[in-house]
């Protein structure tokens, strides 16, 4: 049984798509132990309620310093035996404690092809506000491991969306969220089979 932490900041589409595809046997063996948001009034977190998973809520607010509030995270990503983390609209840079501890072992979704839009200041909206302001005829999602850089670990899989003539960043969006949808479930598979296999 593969053990995932899912990190959120918002709506939580991207783990409903995590916890649809457990229910319906798409990620098979699995289960999430754990879904830690930055933020307390983050919509992910009644997601996470509705179907009994664990929530540490992990706001900027509530430690005085960045270090306790990392090592508190990194404490609950042990402690919930999390074998997997998956960043999903996680809008926070991880600190390289909590990636040197499970190296190999977390992966972020991105709403953009990386390399493109992507690095610091590339999030949410502003990657699709960022695209149709470039003219871009194509965008996409891309999933790939988190390094201590940001956005800059191996891609896994990447997929493209096309751009339309009338989009604006919400219809975008919701073109993209679909794909990340399909490819964030697709990477969680590839990589339970690698932790599997004993090669992470
Ligand atoms: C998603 O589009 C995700 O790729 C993006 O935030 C959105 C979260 O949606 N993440 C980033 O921009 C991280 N750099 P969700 O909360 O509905 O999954």
């Amino acid at each position: 049984m593969l053990n995932i932490a899912v990190l959120v900041s918002g709506g939580g589409t991207n783990l409903q798509a995590i916890i649809d595809a457990i229910r319906d046997g798409r990620i098979a063996d699995a289960r999430i132990v754990l879904v830690v948001s930055s933020r307390p009034d983050a919509y992910a977190l009644s997601r996470a309620a509705a179907h009994g998973i664990p929530v540490f809520v992990a706001g900027r607010a509530a430690f005085s310093e960045a270090a306790d509030r990392c090592a508190a995270i990194n404490a609950a990503l042990r402690e919930a035996g999390a074998d997997l983390i998956v960043l999903a609209g996680y809008m926070h840079v991880l600190e390289p404690q909590i990636i040197r501890a499970f190296a190999g072992r977390i992966i972020n979704i991105h709403p953009s092809l990386i390399p493109k839009y992507c690095g610091r200041g590339f999030y949410g909206k502003r990657v699709h506000r960022a695209v149709l302001a470039a003219g871009e005829r194509e965008s996409g999602a891309t999933v790939h491991y988190v390094d201590e850089g940001v956005d800059t670990g191996p891609v896994i899989l990447q997929a493209r969306v096309p751009v339309r003539a009338d989009d604006d960043a919400d219809s975008l969006a919701a073109r993209v969220l679909e794909t990340e949808h399909r490819i964030l479930v697709q990477a969680v598979n590839r990589l339970a089979k690698e932790i599997g296999d004993g090669k992470v």
